[in-house]
């Protein structure tokens, strides 16, 4: 049976928007399939909520923008913009804590959340993004499929979330002409 979906969209998570049970289940679902972002198997319910409450809590300072991907009303990925850059990188932002829900991969729906990241980051003035992902088990084919330059690899840098150390690789993009964002300074 073909299952419908409701039509996508791309919106920042604030207060209650997105039930903290949902956040919650993504995450412990990401990491339980071996997604690198953070977090080792088993993740508690309460260690996940835990991490959600505070990225709310940063979104609610400006530290950073915390995009949802709802079909209707229900969750099914999120990307984090990080915004608390020091004092002498105010035009840089990272991607951070990009997930898919499991059975909703492959169907556009982690572009779409990048590209809207993107565009928050340049109405905002970031021109540049950087970010990092596991060299086993990441998402390095799917951020150079977006446009993203490999920058160089750490070696052991992180346990993956089922045991066993993994590299990680940096990667950068310029959101368009530096002359366009010093003009705007
Ligand atoms: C990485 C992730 C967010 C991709 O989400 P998604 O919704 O399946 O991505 P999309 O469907 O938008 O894929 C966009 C393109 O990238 C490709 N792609 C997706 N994941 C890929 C991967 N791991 N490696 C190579 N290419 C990949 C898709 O095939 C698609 O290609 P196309 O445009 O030619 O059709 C998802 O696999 C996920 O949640 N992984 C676990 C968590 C994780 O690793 N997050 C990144 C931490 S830095």
């Amino acid at each position: 049976m073909t299952s419908v979906h409701m039509p996508l969209s791309i919106v920042p998570l604030t207060g209650s928007l997105v039930p903290l049970s949902s956040l919650a289940e993504l995450l412990i679902e990401t990491v339980a399939k071996g997604g690198s972002v953070s977090f080792m198997h088993p993740l508690s319910t309460p260690d996940a909520q835990q991490f959600w409450e505070g990225a709310l809590h940063a979104a609610s300072l400006g530290e950073r923008i915390i995009l949802v991907a709802l079909e209707g009303a229900q969750l099914v990925g999120t990307v984090t913009l990080l915004l608390n850059c020091p004092p002498n990188q105010p035009h840089r932002a990272e991607i951070a804590k990009l997930m898919t829900r499991a059975e909703r991969r492959g169907r556009g729906i982690g572009r779409a959340l990048v590209e809207e990241a993107e565009k928050r980051a340049v109405q905002l003035g970031r021109f540049l993004i950087t970010l990092d992902t596991a060299s086993e088990q990441g998402a390095a084919g799917f951020y150079e499929k977006l446009g993203y330059q490999r920058a160089g690899e750490i070696p052991y840098y992180a346990y993956k979330p089922h045991g066993g150390l993994t590299g990680t690789i940096l990667y950068w993009k310029q959101l368009g002409p530096l002359q366009e964002f010093e003009a705007k300074q």
